[in-house]
């Protein structure tokens, strides 16, 4: 690692990657990489507090690999790996476990969510997912955290953690800062502009996902909710078409008053075309990239395998200092 900041970040392979993961956090990742030393991974271990079919998770790792490297993430500059392929994870999540006091991994919001969509699923796996990504976090001595608005909160838990447990033993860990961008922090559901762009929420019409065809994406910003003005001004009170235009803003690099110019007295119809048009320009060089790299599965690997071999010391060195610190042997 050279005197760079590390930034740490994760995602799921749940479900299809969406714009909001695009925009809240991706995008991010990729823009930043010639600032900061990076580390990404895919984090299957967290994926399985949800029912997931195993060989499924196992196409679903690769393959949202691969779209991380078809939307930017370049090998030669980010360290790219999948979770499961280091065990310093869930062992440093033990030690943290017996650093965190019930009430504060009760407080944590996702988990009650996760909960109520899955409640016949309600495992320890899921309760204790902060800590496991904690650990994530903790293990790789990082700066920043580069993430959507609805991850602030197990950032906070981890800081605090961290804090506790540099206290209480001795220094061990960097205190990480979550890096939030305001464009795209959290993007909406299509259907439901009151609640998050999910990957398992179920409406056909929630969510773009990154390998949506055209007339798919025209579709659903056809049928994307707004409301019965037709004026388009960034009102945050009109939540539909607030949501559509943060998106129109964070992918055109235009700014608002320039957007409400554009768009000033055409109505609703004429937004949409154009907001689906620059959704499908944008996508199309990320899918053409994807359907090259999936035909070369062995290059994928290899590039995870490079990502393991290049930030396993580090997680053994942090962790060894943790476990000698607590009093393992
Ligand atoms: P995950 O897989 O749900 O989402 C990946 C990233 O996408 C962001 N995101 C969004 N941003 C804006 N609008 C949305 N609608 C939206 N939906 C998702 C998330 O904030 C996230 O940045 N717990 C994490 C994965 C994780 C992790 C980590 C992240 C595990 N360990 C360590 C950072 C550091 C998660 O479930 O992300």
């Amino acid at each position: 690692m050279s005197a760079k900041k590390i930034v740490f970040s994760g995602i799921q392979p749940t479900g299809n990657i969406h714009l909001g993961n695009y925009l809240g956090a991706v995008k991010n990742w990729v823009d930043m990489q010639d600032v900061y030393d990076n580390i990404f991974c895919v984090v299957n271990s967290h994926a399985i507090t949800i029912k997931q079919d195993p060989e499924e998770l196992i196409k679903k790792t690769i393959d949202l690999a691969c779209i991380l490297i078809a939307c930017g993430i370049d090998p030669k500059k980010s360290h790219l790996f999948v979770q499961s392929e280091i065990d310093y994870h869930p062992a440093l999540a033990w030690i943290l476990d017996c650093n965190i006091f019930m009430g504060d991994m009760t407080r944590m919001t996702q988990f009650k969510d996760k909960s109520k969509k899955n409640p016949k699923n309600i495992n320890v796996g899921l309760f204790n997912y902060p800590a496991l990504m904690a650990a994530d976090i903790l293990l790789y001595q990082a700066d920043l955290v580069p993430v959507g608005n609805d991850q602030k909160q197990h950032i906070e838990l981890t800081r605090n953690v961290a804090m506790k447990f540099n206290r209480d033993f001795g220094e061990c860990f960097k205190i990480p800062e979550p890096l939030i961008v305001e464009q795209g922090a959290r993007v909406m559901g299509l259907d439901d502009p009151l609640t998050k762009m999910s990957k398992s929420a179920t409406g056909k019409n929630h969510a773009i996902f990154l390998l949506d065809d055209p007339d798919i994406i025209v579709n659903k910003i056809k049928k994307a909710t707004t409301d019965s003005n037709s004026d388009i001004v960034f009102d945050e009170t009109r939540h539909g078409i607030y949501n559509l235009l943060c998106i129109y803003e964070a992918l055109s690099g235009k700014d608002r008053i320039s957007i409400e110019n554009e768009f000033d007295g055409k109505g609703y119809g004429v937004f949409k075309n154009a907001l689906a048009d620059i959704i499908i320009n944008y996508l199309k060089p990320i899918q053409e990239q994807y359907k090259q790299l999936k035909s070369d599965e062995k290059y994928i690997r290899d590039i995870l395998q490079n990502g393991v071999d290049s930030v396993l010391p580090l997680a053994r060195d942090t962790y060894n200092k943790a476990k000698k610190l607590v009093g393992l042997i």
